[in-house]
């Protein structure tokens, strides 16, 4: 055995030891990444991968950019986090109320699941009702709220929320009101119904990997309006990726709020809360008075170093042409992706957008959570598994393209995806 190879198998280990599970809870990959740079990233046993997690998102501009690094060390000599105004986070801020249509102003937080909370409690505090409605299968952060009906493995009846988690309170059940995605008669069946309970409505304008089918967002829109309900997109994937304006610029339907995250830290703990006026208004005591105030404190929120991290990566994405070959890598990967499993005899339908994707082990069509359930996940993470092995890291559910895959890059997946389809083909047991 190497040493690299020792190294590795000593560090599981040893996660074991001192980590619940032996991992840091996002995934169960067997494996200790060392480092990366651009499109790639090398494990601690000295294999190299072409890297489609990018950290679960925030490496859109691919690891360790040059000109991300250098504003990250820059910034790093000058002091890391001040709590108080600096004059990056500011200058973020500009960029984002420029980039969205739906934001006025920006409030920064560290995660997505942050942003998420504190959208809702702000569309809360804004309408002065109790009730969110979410849609079955949406991913918005793990809070007592975020994980109503994430991942049902037994789905119930519409509009009844089930928890995800153990330990979340009974009460927040009342609270919630799911629908299914893409299924705009029910949610204006729903939003009619509960107009008077309903603080706001959240959705992620592409859900996980479902595109929103023609009018769902604009009709969302619509009746959200008529109500005065403020919609929320959950822009932590979308945001910056989509498009630079986001999910909603591309799917061209501005919601009242979003929250965004990922791209923005530039690889740092960095999200936001963004929104019109009025309704930003209420994290201003001065502007809505005590009763109607917000308070919202983080220890490192628009921290400096992630703030120059975001400002960076947004610059690389903000020249001609960057968006263009995201998503001409993405369209190729896509192609290469279908034809290697339909070649090797698989049905899949891979869904997505160009610039995050995945097959799904079905016919389809994919319109909403439960007929994603109907892929096969076990076949889905045998593939996962069997590309490791032909040099290509995704996570179990997703493709996130980069601008920094080159046409190597891309050479090597297409041909990982050809093989490894073969391979699982050859080794299927049902
Ligand atoms: C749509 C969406 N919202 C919220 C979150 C939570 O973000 P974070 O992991 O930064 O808390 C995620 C994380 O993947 C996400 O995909």
């Amino acid at each position: 055995m190497s040493a690299t190879v020792e190294i590795e198998l000593d560090l599981e280990q040893r996660a074991t030891a001192v980590l619940p599970a032996g991992n840091l809870g996002n995934t169960s990959t067997p494996i200790v990444i060392r480092e990366g740079k651009g499109g790639r990233i090398w494990d601690e046993a000295g294999r190299e991968y072409v890297d489609f997690l990018l950290g679960s998102g925030p490496m859109l501009v691919g690891h360790a950019h040059p000109e991300v690094t250098d504003a990250v060390h820059a910034q790093v000599a000058r002091g890391t986090t001040f709590f108080a105004n600096n004059a990056h986070a500011i200058m973020l801020a500009e960029e984002i109320v420029d980039a969205l249509p739906c934001a006025d102003k920006v409030r920064f937080v560290s995660s997505g699941t942050e942003a998420d909370l504190y959208a809702m409690r702000l569309a809360r505090a804004f309408r002065r009702r109790d009730k969110i409605l979410k849609f079955e299968g949406g991913y918005h952060g793990m809070s007592d709220y975020g994980l109503m009906s994430l991942w049902p493995q037994r789905p119930g009846n519409f509009p009844q929320a089930a928890p995800d988690s153990a330990g979340i309170p009974r009460s927040v059940r009342d609270d919630m009101l799911v629908c299914p995605y893409n299924d705009l008669t029910t949610a204006e069946n729903l939003i009619r119904e509960y107009h008077d309970e309903l603080g706001g409505v959240i959705v992620e304008p592409m859900q996980r990997l479902l595109p929103p089918v023609p009018g769902f967002l604009e009709g969302l829109r619509a009746i959200t309006s008529e109500y005065g309900i403020p919609l929320i997109f959950d822009e932590v994937v979308t945001g910056f990726r989509l498009a630079y304006g986001g999910g909603q610029t591309y799917y061209g339907v501005t919601p009242d709020i979003c929250t965004l995250g990922k791209v923005i830290g530039g690889g740092f703990p960095l999200a936001a809360i963004a929104g019109r006026d009025e309704i930003m208004a209420h994290l201003d005591r001065a502007r809505v008075g005590a009763d109607a105030f917000m308070p919202q404190i983080g220890t490192l929120s628009g921290n400096p170093v992630a703030a120059v991290a975001g400002l960076a990566s947004l610059r690389i994405l903000k020249r001609p042409g960057a968006y263009e070959r995201i998503f001409d890598n993405g369209r190729q990967l896509w192609a290469g992706l279908e034809a290697g499993l339909k070649d090797a005899g698989f049905t899949v339908c891979v869904t997505g957008e160009p610039v995050m994707f995945d097959a799904l082990f079905t016919a389809g069509p994919l319109k909403n959570y439960r007929d994603m359930m109907a892929g096969d996940a076990a076949l889905a993470k045998r593939f996962t598994a069997m590309l490791r092995e032909h040099g290509v890291f995704k996570s179990e559910s997703k493709i996130y393209v980069s601008l920094a895959h080159d046409a190597a890059d891309i050479k090597l997946s297409v041909a990982a995806f050809a093989a490894a389809a073969k391979e699982l083909a050859r080794t299927r047991t049902d």
